[in-house]
């Protein structure tokens, strides 16, 4: 049952091609605390039927205007990621806090000039990695803070599955498309190892450092063999664990998704579900002091529900920013740039020095 808050965030989400589709405003509409108030697309067509759907207060297919209400508060930035860093930065001009979508951009030049833009600002900006509200990462996270100990390896694969769009047609709606919609001119396909590094490895990366904190450095190889593509990433983190991070586009199998973590104190066995079943995941905690392995339901697994809610609770009660913020989303891009450098040279490369954009096979 929806149960809305007094008080609630009025967030326009810019886009409504297929993420903002199956989550964005389905979340706006649901969430406790904030409230659909406006849709910005470009095609007229596309946002005529998703606003006959959803009823937003006000509609809009250019973005100046939408950020020109004063009654709007939040932009969800919901375009292909080359648009990720300009679109936030214009939200953040106007006066308007942001929730972006992962990755927060493709180079770490242009996403170092969006952190001057947030400080300058002040204003909030949270990345969507929404795998920061699975329930059951979430735990885990918790018993790493609280009772784990000193943490000794991760192991953490992200692996999509050749069936996947077997899956997600039999779950997700028929996605609304137009031929008005808005594309890059550069076709962010045309280097699939850059493009599932952006798409996907953000997510692992981002899993990897929600678990473990501040990756140091990445020594990574790279197998493209009959189409599919394996990363085999050796990392450093700043509080000592040993890692290995496996990205693996696309399996011949079903989704395979989690980790393994070794600590002092119990040991972590994580199980994620291709996300678009909305399922929290299995994670067992194995407690090291009574001998006993414990598993929280989750039973609210809707990450993109979870996440907005969190981002407006921030705005509007002040709560501490549990999502991932610009400094994440930096440190991700660093590390995806950094994976792909060292592919590139074979050597270990190091975060801090990392410069210039997530790069591709070649
Ligand atoms: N969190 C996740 O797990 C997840 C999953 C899928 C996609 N994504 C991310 O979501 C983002 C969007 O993906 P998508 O497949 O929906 O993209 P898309 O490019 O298919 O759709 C974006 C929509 O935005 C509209 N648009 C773009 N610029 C606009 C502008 N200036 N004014 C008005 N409308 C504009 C386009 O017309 C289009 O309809 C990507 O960055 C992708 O990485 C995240």
């Amino acid at each position: 049952m929806i149960r809305k808050e007094d008080r609630r965030l009025r967030v326009g989400v810019l886009g409504a091609g297929p993420i903002a589709q199956f989550a964005h405003l389905e979340s706006c509409v649901k969430a406790r605390n904030a409230d659909l108030y406006a849709i910005c697309e470009a095609a007229p067509d596309l946002l005529e039927r998703v606003a006959a759907y959803y009823q937003p207060t006000r509609t809009f297919t250019d973005y100046d205007a939408m950020l020109a209400d004063p009654a709007l508060e939040a932009v969800v930035v919901a375009t292909s990621d080359a648009w990720h860093v300009p679109m936030s930065i214009r939200a953040l001009e106007a006066g308007k806090a942001v929730l972006c979508e992962k990755p927060i951009g493709v180079a770490v030049e242009e996403v170092e000039g969006l952190r001057d833009v947030v400080r300058r600002t002040g204003r909030v900006l949270q990345v969507g990695h929404m795998k920061r509200f699975d329930p059951g990462l979430q735990a885990a996270r918790d018993f790493i803070a609280t009772e784990m100990g000193a943490p000794l390896a991760l192991k953490a694969w992200y692996c999509d599955s050749t069936h996947r769009y077997s899956m997600t047609d039999a779950v997700q709606p028929l996605p609304i498309v137009s031929r008005a919609q808005k594309k890059p001119t550069d076709n962010p396909k045309a280097d699939l190892a850059r493009y599932y590094m952006l798409a996907h490895g953000s997510h692992l990366v981002d899993t990897a450092r929600y678990l473990c904190g501040e990756l140091t450095e990445v020594r990574a190889r790279l197998s493209e063999r009959f189409g599919a593509y394996c990363w085999f990433v050796e990392t450093g983190f700043a509080n000592g664990t040993l890692g290995h991070l496996d990205l693996t586009i696309a399996v011949r199998m079903d989704w395979h998704e989690g980790f393994t973590l070794y600590g002092e104190h119990g040991s972590i066995i994580a199980r994620t579900y291709n996300p678009w079943y909305y399922r929290s995941s299995d994670v067992d905690i194995f407690h090291e002091r009574d001998a006993t392995t414990r598993r929280v339901l989750g039973a609210d697994g809707h990450f993109f529900r979870r996440q907005l809610e969190g981002f407006a609770a921030t705005m509007l009660d002040g709560a501490p920013q549990t999502g991932a913020d610009i400094e994440d989303g930096l440190a991700s891009v660093r590390a995806m740039a950094a994976i792909a450098e060292s592919v590139r040279t074979g050597r270990t490369v190091t975060l801090a020095d990392m410069r210039g954009s997530v790069g591709g096979a070649s």
